[in-house]
């Protein structure tokens, strides 16, 4: 706000110097109340360190009249002002009429702007990147203290289908798509601070260009992933009470038990729900950002949040419901990395659990076909149910390996 302020003054004074040169120098006049549209030097201070709220309306109409000429220190030319001309332009209250473009068109000074940008490469990219390197951090520490999970009663020999091929193939499309989109997200976001140093400012424009052609198609892929592993496996992803149990023990993660699991135990559920909720939040902002001006989510949002009262809950006002187009934007571009920040952390955990976290885990979405015991071990009751089908010849579930 401060910026913007500081911004407009030396146009201001551009735009009035000329004018300066040919005015006749009024002798010192006292300064213009703000209620004639004038203004002091404390009321400039003043919305410039945002004492006064610089949107607060002024009353300008008798100020040209009663307004200290321009040569005078601050003086001013009331309604006449550039200074105020450049105020309605700032806050959207003039009269400009655009013949196209939409009505983000009609948006010639963008006073978010600068917050945005500024929150954008400044606590987005520093928690954003803190709270990955802090997951690979807790990973590391996971691992040195509890290692490996084993398999303790060692392979049987035997295997069971885990997943089915088509599981497999919308999980790949799910998390081939996501990695992807992670990798040029975070090239986007901290490019110019991370990269550019190190490979050249040519060499990053190249990349900063394919990186967002990637991250635009390929988007379509992790939307298409995300319909079929909800389709697949809302079922078995409902909460129930053997998950209390799982989580009572620890999900065998601490300590080394083997706490009963149907096809997904708690802690899947958790990263499942994630998954699907994240992932269809990213993918909605994602949407309002691929089609720019097309689909503003935020203005309507925080009309029912305040609604609701959520901003008093954690201590703060109301949120804004008029929202220039751009500020949409930007709101959208926000929450879209807010969210997946949140959403890479967790998958690295999933991805550190499926490889060298445990023992025999990658087989399932790898082959599709995990060790009898492994499936024992970590989803008792899904065997028992898989055995029974086999039993009742429902299904041949279990073959030994070769
Ligand atoms: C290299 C990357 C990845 C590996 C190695 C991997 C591995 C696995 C494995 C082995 C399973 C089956 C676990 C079991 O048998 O119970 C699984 C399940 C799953 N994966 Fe991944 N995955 C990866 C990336 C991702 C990504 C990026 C996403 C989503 C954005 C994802 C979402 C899921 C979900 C929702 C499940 C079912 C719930 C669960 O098991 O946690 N995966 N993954």
């Amino acid at each position: 706000m401060r910026k913007i302020a500081a911004l407009l003054l030396p146009v201001f004074l551009a735009f009035s110097l000329p004018i300066a040169a040919q005015d006749v120098v009024p002798p010192a006049a006292e300064a213009i109340p703000l209620s004639q549209g004038g203004q002091t030097l404390e009321d400039i201070l003043a919305r410039q360190s945002g004492l006064k709220d610089a949107r607060e309306p002024r009353e300008t109409g008798s100020a040209a009249d009663a307004a200290a000429g321009i040569g005078t220190a601050l003086g001013t030319r009331g309604a006449d002002s550039d200074s105020v001309v450049w105020e309605t332009l700032r806050f959207g209250t003039s009269d400009l009429t655009v013949s196209a473009g939409g009505p983000q068109a009609g948006v010639v000074i963008q006073d978010g702007g600068m917050w945005w940008l500024e929150f954008r490469r400044g606590p987005l990219a520093t928690y954003g990147g803190w709270l990955l390197i802090g997951m690979v951090g807790l990973l590391v520490l996971f691992y040195l203290v509890r290692g490996k999970i084993r398999l303790s009663t060692g392979f049987s020999g035997r295997t069971i289908v885990r997943f089915a091929s088509i599981e497999r193939f919308g999980h790949w499309l799910l998390a081939g798509s996501f990695i992807l989109l992670a990798l040029t997200g975070l090239i986007s976001l901290f490019g110019r601070m991370g990269l550019i140093p190190l490979v050249g400012k040519e060499t990053y424009a190249m990349l900063a260009v394919g990186s967002k052609w990637v991250h635009n198609n390929i988007s379509w892929a992790f939307m298409i992933g995300l319909v079929m592993v909800f389709v697949m496996w809302v079922a078995h992803n409902l909460p129930n009470r053997t998950d209390l149990v799982w989580f009572a023990k620890g999900g065998g993660l601490i300590g080394h038990g083997h706490p009963p699991a149907k096809k997904f135990n708690g802690g899947q559920k958790i990263i499942f729900w994630s998954v699907i909720l994240l992932g269809a939040s990213i993918s909605v902002s994602g949407l309002s950002l691929l089609f720019p001006f097309q689909l503003p989510l935020f203005a309507k949002t925080f009309a029912v949040m305040n609604d609701i009262g959520i901003p008093g809950w954690i201590g703060m006002e109301a949120f804004p419901t008029r929202l220039s187009p751009q500020e949409e934007m930007q709101f959208a571009q926000l929450w879209h990395a807010m969210v997946s920040f949140v959403l890479i952390a967790i998958i690295i955990a999933h991805i550190y659990i499926g490889t060298v976290g445990m023992e025999g885990a990658y087989d399932a979405m790898g082959s599709g076909e995990v060790d009898l015991n492994w499936a024992k071990e970590h989803h008792s009751l899904w065997v028992e149910e898989m055995q029974n089908k086999t039993a009742t010849g429902e299904r041949s579930q279990t073959t030994p390996a070769e």
